[in-house]
């Protein structure tokens, strides 16, 4: 009898050291699915990406500035990465894209001459309608974005 009891104390043991096992092991299970489908909705914008968002806030702050009455002169990005960041897979540097680039950044340039003729507004339009060009034909989601760059 003492036997007994004895052992169904040891079996009451084993069944609750079971339970907390196989309670670990459901967690682990459920826990896994979880962690991946967050590394999958993860949106990773390309280098490429990264750089045209900097160019966006870039000129919106040029276009707040030229709105204020201000002469922007400085050019804090480097417009050569347009010819080195990686785009994202599946984008290349099209026939499109290599006659579009470099008026691009010339005009972008241009914005921050002070010793240009041109009247700094239209110098400044000119450089988005030159994003507004190549991204006629290579991307055209942001447009409308773009457009509200432009001084009216
Ligand atoms: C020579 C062509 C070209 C020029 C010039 C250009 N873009 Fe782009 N832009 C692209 C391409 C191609 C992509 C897609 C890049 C990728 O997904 O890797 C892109 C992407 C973008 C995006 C979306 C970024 C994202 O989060 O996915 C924005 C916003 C953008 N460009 C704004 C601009 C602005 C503002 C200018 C001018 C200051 C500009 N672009 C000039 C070709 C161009």
């Amino acid at each position: 009898m003492e036997f007994y009891l004895n052992n169904k104390v040891l079996n009451i043991g084993i069944f609750f050291f079971l339970i907390l096992v196989s309670c670990k092991n459901e967690e682990k299970v459920t826990e896994e699915p979880i962690k991946k489908a967050v590394v999958y909705d993860m949106y990773q914008p390309s280098e490429m990406a990264g750089f045209m968002n900097a160019m966006y806030a870039y000129n919106q702050q040029l276009k707040a500035q030229i709105v204020a009455g201000e002469t922007p002169t400085s050019l804090p990005i480097d417009l050569l990465k347009l010819h080195s960041a990686e785009m994202t897979d599946g984008k290349s540097r099209t026939q499109n894209w290599q006659s579009f680039v470099n008026v691009f950044i010339a005009s972008q340039e241009a914005v921050v001459d002070t010793l240009s003729n041109t009247e700094l507004k239209e110098r400044y339009n000119n450089a988005i309608n030159n994003c507004l060009n190549c991204h006629k034909t290579e991307c055209t989601g942001p447009i409308p974005k773009i457009k509200k760059l432009l001084i009216q």
